[in-house]
């Protein structure tokens, strides 16, 4: 018996903005007779999203071609046949919210398979879903579930959702996926028309996905500027068979990155050709498509309506006024912001609660993008900055104990500070992070885990060991960081976040996290030696599903003629083609990615391994796709990564097409005190200069 109420139910329901239907304890066989089914007519399938134990929520799109709204019937059955229909209602679809409709399904018992459908006004059903509710809270069992990010439907293909769907299908009962966690970055708001790019994209041939009916040309891509242009480019993404039907398998819990707003995006300001712009009305589409196409238990601001999102009216004013905090307080961003709040939690059994945060919206503006910052980079050394300037950027004026210097050194110049007389570097804002820590503290979960769509993991590199005459010497102190935009260079706040882990005694504390197109797993840290090292929790960062990663930029853009090449790609004597050696430089270091272009041999390149450089990490692989699942029980925690070959085509086979590699970190659940470790295995395939 649930315990809440069916009046709650149906408040909490509308809260969320979605029909509530309540299951009785009658069974009934459905009246709908199966050959009515017409996915035609629902084009963009079915979807479930944000299990709890005794309810999900349910999803589907049924457009009609004249009037403005029409009714729809959901049925809820314990079978895929619908003999055992527990639960039905109506609830209404609407032009305004582009005929998607929400579905609240109530009173059902937890850790439970269930199946639903919707059936229009003549009689014609969409397919059958599948999902399930989450375990109870004191359901002992481990938890399973899979992380994801980054699908790019424009240039790549969703061969790494049929795997999914092919090994779960197989998998026996209690080693089936119970969630599916989407970090962000489901659809990518900047479209290439094929004319666009007739060379296509690195490897990628450009599709004819979407054609925006508004939309602005920036560059040689095409981006949205009215929620009728987002809502198309969500529809197009779900016309993808491999998506569709995930979606239609899996109860999803889903989070915006950047590009469900805008690629360098930030509050509701939108960055192109290096100009910042208000764009309060496009943050404010952004997220009404997102409510309508995603099903979550996010909160509009307009208020409890099944199926409307009700905009509220903004215009595009310049922001120029940021509290203590970074905050634009200019009054129509602030309610841009707040159309849709996003960060939430959730509880899976004994051992799993998901804290999910919104790396986007509350940010403040990251330093190493400002015009300012370029000064501190040079062609010499790809990607790198000094660290001590990526920490005095992050601090601001709270460096060196509230005394930033006034210029940063780098090799013979002295760069002005620009950050000197600024806050620090926040990305979660003042609002989100005390809600987050408040969370951390008080979670009775075994495993605290951080649904951060973002990064959080160092990348540095030390370029002060490169043999003299190589190139130039390192302008900077000591080692090199990657400019990230993430918990990676948001030294402060990450800081204040593991310390207070940490003073807490919380254990068990799990990040994961999408965004960088890689696959890492590695400790929580707030420093690297010189400093400290004192883990206080396991870090992973998934794969993306099909967006194209670092190597493969930088196959098509490195040149073939720089100094240190091998540091990134490396072409050792007898290799026909070059070798990823940025796994290695971020892992090992650079005597580790000279060695290897000599010898061509990893393991002789690892003997060379800077032990200093990155003991936070345990596996690194800046061109890898796929998903990431996870097992979370008593004792451990165990991620596993599923990593395919590039998604360029769409694989013809029912498995989603070959594996190139299946590797397992595993961390034994430690006591107050202790330090996390992290086992690896490798069990199929060879992840090579990733290890
Ligand atoms: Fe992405």
């Amino acid at each position: 018996m649930s315990q809440v109420t069916r009046r709650d139910f149906i408040a909490a329901a509308a809260a969320l903005g979605a029909t509530p239907v309540w299951a009785g304890t009658k069974r009934a066989r459905s009246q709908v007779p199966p050959s009515n089914e017409r996915r035609d007519l629902y084009p963009e399938g079915v979807a479930s999203g944000d299990p709890q134990p005794d309810s999900v929520l349910l999803w589907t799109r049924r457009p009609f071609d004249t009037g403005t709204d029409s009714r729809l019937i959901v049925e809820i059955a314990e079978d895929d046949a619908f003999k055992q229909v527990i639960a039905s209602t109506s609830a209404t679809v609407s032009a305004a919210a582009d005929w998607t409709c929400r579905v609240l399904a109530g009173n059902l018992k937890p850790a439970t398979v269930y199946w639903y459908r919707f059936t229009d006004d003549t009689g014609f059903t969409s397919r059958v879903g599948r999902t399930l509710t989450a375990p109870a809270p004191d359901d002992p069992r481990p938890v399973k579930f899979a992380f994801i990010s980054c699908q790019n439907a424009n240039d790549g293909a969703q061969n790494a959702y049929r795997r999914m769907i092919f090994e779960d299908e197989r998998a026996p009962e209690a080693d089936r996926l119970g969630f599916v966690l989407h970090l962000g970055d489901f659809i990518y708001e900047i479209v290439w028309y094929p004319e666009d790019r007739p060379q296509g994209m690195y490897d990628r041939r450009i599709r004819d996905l979407v054609r925006y009916a508004h939309g602005e040309k920036v560059e040689d891509f095409h981006i949205p500027t009215t929620v009728d242009d987002y809502r198309a480019v969500y529809r197009a993404y779900l016309h993808d068979p491999d998506l569709q039907d995930a979606r239609a398998r899996f109860p999803f819990v889903p989070m915006w990155d950047n590009h469900e707003f805008s690629w360098q995006g930030w509050q509701s300001l939108q960055v192109f050709d290096g100009t910042t712009r208000p764009q309060q009305t496009r943050k404010v589409a952004a997220m009404q498509a997102w409510f309508e196409f995603q099903p979550a238990r996010v909160r509009k601001a307009s208020g409890p309506g099944l199926d409307r999102f009700d905009p509220p009216k903004v215009v595009n004013a310049p922001i120029v006024k940021f509290d203590a905090q970074g905050l634009g307080q200019e009054p129509n961003n602030l309610t841009a912001l707040g159309s849709l709040t996003g960060y939430r939690a959730m509880r899976w059994g004994r051992h799993v609660e998901l804290i999910i945060t919104d790396q986007r919206s509350y940010r403040s503006e990251d330093p190493t993008t400002r015009a300012e910052a370029q000064d501190l980079t040079t062609k010499d050394f790809p990607e790198m900055l000094p660290q001590e300037a990526l920490e005095i950027l992050d601090a601001g004026r709270l460096y060196n104990g509230r005394k930033p210097p006034d210029t940063i050194p780098f090799g013979d110049k002295e760069i002005p500070n620009f950050r000197k007389n600024e806050p620090p570097q926040t990305i979660l804002g003042a609002t989100q992070k005390a809600w987050f820590l408040n969370r951390l503290k008080t979670s009775t979960a075994t495993w605290k885990v951080w649904g951060n769509t973002t990064g959080t993991l160092d990348h540095r590199v030390d370029p002060k060991n490169l043999p003299p005459g190589l190139t130039k010497p390192w302008p900077g102190a000591g080692f090199a960081g990657f400019s990230s935009g993430d918990h990676g260079n948001a030294y402060i706040e990450r800081a204040e976040i593991y310390s207070f882990v940490r003073g807490e005694g919380i254990t068990g504390f799990a990040t994961i996290a999408g965004d960088r197109h890689s696959f890492w797993a590695g400790l929580a840290a707030e420093t690297l030696p010189p400093k400290a090292f004192e883990p206080v929790g396991v870090a992973y960062i998934v794969g993306s599903i099909s967006a194209p990663g670092m190597v493969e930029a930088l196959e098509h853009k490195f040149p073939k003629d720089h100094p240190l090449r091998a540091l990134y790609l490396a072409q050792p004597p007898g290799a026909t083609k070059p070798r990823p050696t940025i796994n290695m430089l971020l892992r090992h270091g650079v005597r580790s990615c000279l060695e290897y272009q000599k010898s061509g041999d990893a393991d002789r390149a690892r003997i060379l391994s800077n032990k200093d450089l990155a003991p936070h990490l345990a596996f690194l692989d800046m061109g890898g796709h796929g998903y990431a699942t996870v097992r979370a029980s008593a004792d451990a925690w165990e991620c596993e990564f599923v990593c395919i070959p590039r998604p360029i085509e769409r694989s013809t086979r029912h498995d989603g097409g070959p594996l190139l590699y299946r590797v397992v970190h595993r961390t034994p659940l430690w006591e107050k005190g202790e330090r996390p470790e992290i086992e690896q295995r490798v069990v199929e395939g060879n992840p090579a200069l990733s290890l």
